[in-house]
């Protein structure tokens, strides 16, 4: 079987991590963990990006070397990973040796192979975005769009990879693979810029002007461009690893498509003679307070900080539910409570809350056998199935805000149904039909929250185990047969209570 290979963007260090990174790691961590549900075997990736003008200039104006720089700040990437519970089975740096061995590999065999040549180039440079621009990226009245920072004419002599070359070939690969794209319509996007010739890339950068990269093998008078390195991240991490290439998901940001992710790396890949990727899924961007996310700004959100505060599950609950993949976001904290409170502490910790209290009131705390089909009762088998099988099929599509607005609803459908049978008032009554009544409610509660939080855990891991945990529940290994309506529960004992969703004022 081959492995489900899928990666993020690998970071750059030259900032600590912020919201935009904690997202990206852990949509991927959904799919992770999703496709593992489904039986796949999974490698994930995730790393930082440390060469570069960037990471340069930021060391630089620390007084450090670039080296001790990055050594500093990657291990905040990497503490980001655990804080959000982020099942990557590697992490990735551009400085290590593994990376970049093959990046001089593959470089060095593009050269023999005479896909990159030397020419001398004059143009505009953006140190900002470490790329040459051309005339149709500036405004009408001639001035560069702010987004480029200071822009400067030079001439040079550098080493170009042969692109054009392989342009038609793209253009017919993203014509025969639809889904090379998430979501779709960004295919069109590419299509469009394949529309005008591809200029050859430029891939190399004179030592004296960035002594901070990899240097190439035939020349070491330069190093590589930045994303002739980090893209190849990749690749070099699973090199050794059989059956894992090619990658089925590289997960990034809408800013990084086009060109690096949807041009540059198929057209390397198929000059290298290696399969290209299966699909690219661009997520959208998150402001913060309704402006983009910026140190300077002021409106800076530290995603390790919220987590600590609010639990790493809420977090990601937020993250994943507010956001519809391919498409911006806001975060505000306002937004975040509301969610917290009505869905998840209102609403799933309080169905938690009831099945513990009353099994305990009612049943010694321990969960009954259902009188009747328990799972037919008003309903609510049949709302599950509904639900676990549209879930799973939007978990397929990548739609995950709607999944868990599904799972959502079918909780506040068993809070519902427990408002109906009312175990409080059976539980005052003698009478046998009332007493089997009772039970069969108690089975049927426990049970609709055991299945409920079984689709939560791609999103909340932390959470279906603890709350698993309070059922007395120990799930087998197969997540479908744990999805499915039977009598797992009956004669566990359940936990007295739990504290999943704290009421944010009352914390210490
Ligand atoms: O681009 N909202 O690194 P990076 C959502 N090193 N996502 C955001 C975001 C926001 N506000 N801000 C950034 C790089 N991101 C390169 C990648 S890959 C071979 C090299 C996302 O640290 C961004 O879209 O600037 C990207 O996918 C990731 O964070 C890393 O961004
Ligand atoms: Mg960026």
């Amino acid at each position: 079987m081959k492995t489900f290979y899928l990666t993020t963007a690998i970071d750059y260090v030259n900032g600590s991590p912020h919201l935009g990174h904690a997202y990206e790691k852990v949509l991927a961590d959904v799919i992770a963990r999703f496709r593992r549900l489904m039986g796949d075997q999974v490698f994930f990736l995730t790393g930082v990006d440390e060469h570069g003008q960037k990471v340069q200039q930021s060391a630089r104006a620390r007084g450090i070397p670039p080296q001790q720089f990055c050594d500093e700040v990657t291990p905040e990437f990497r503490a980001l990973c655990a804080k959000l519970n982020i099942s990557n089975d590697d992490f990735i740096r551009t400085t290590e040796d593994r990376h970049k061995t093959v990046v001089c590999a593959l470089l060095q065999k593009l050269f023999d192979q005479g896909e990159i040549y030397q020419a001398e180039y004059r143009g505009f440079y953006s140190t900002r975005q470490e790329q040459f621009l051309q005339d149709k990226d500036r405004h009408p009245d001639g001035s560069w769009p702010e987004l480029y920072g200071e822009v400067t004419e030079i001439t040079e002599t550098n080493y170009f990879f042969k692109l054009r070359a392989y342009q038609e070939w793209l253009i017919a690969h993203l014509k025969e693979h639809d889904d090379f794209i998430f979501p779709r319509y960004r295919q069109k996007q590419v299509l469009e810029f394949l529309a005008e010739p591809l200029n050859d890339l430029c891939i190399s950068r004179p030592r004296e002007r960035l002594e901070w990269g990899i240097p190439l093998p035939f020349d070491d008078q330069y190093v590589t461009y930045v994303w002739f390195d980090a893209l190849v991240n990749y690749y070099s991490a699973v090199a050794d690893r059989p059956g894992v290439w090619p990658a089925d998901l590289h997960v990034i940001g809408k800013d990084i498509l086009v060109p690096p992710h949807a041009v540059y790396w198929p057209i390397m890949l198929k000059a290298l003679g290696l399969a290209p990727p299966r699909t690219l899924l661009a997520h959208g961007w998150w402001s913060v307070n309704g402006a983009k996310m910026s140190k300077s700004t002021g409106n800076f959100v530290d995603p390790i900080g919220f987590a600590d505060q609010y639990g790493v599950d809420a977090l990601r609950y937020f993250l994943i539910r507010e956001m519809s993949v391919g498409q911006d976001s806001d975060f505000s904290s306002a937004q975040f409570l509301v969610r917290y409170n009505s869905e998840l502490a209102n609403n799933l910790g309080n169905l938690v809350n009831r099945v513990l209290n009353m099994t305990n009131r009612f049943a010694g705390g321990v969960v009954p056998a259902a009188d009747t089909a328990g799972e037919w009762e008003l309903g609510l088998g049949a709302l599950w199935a509904a639900t676990r099988d549209e879930v799973i099929a939007l978990h397929e599509a990548f739609q995950f805000h709607l999944a868990l607005e599904r799972v959502i609803a079918f909780v506040t459908a068993t809070n519902a149904y427990i408002e109906k049978r009312a175990p409080w008032k059976l539980g005052k009554s003698a009478e046998p039909a009332d007493q089997a009544l009772l039970r069969t409610s108690l089975a049927t509660m426990a049970e609709a929250l055991r299945l409920g939080v079984g689709l939560l855990a791609a999103v909340m891991p932390g959470t279906t185990e603890k709350i698993y945990g309070v059922l007395g529940h120990q799930p087998g290994p197969v997540w479908r047969e744990e999805l499915v309506w039977g009598t797992r529960l009956t004669g566990h004992k359940v936990a007295e209570s739990a504290i999943l969703f704290p009421k944010p004022e009352t914390k210490k």
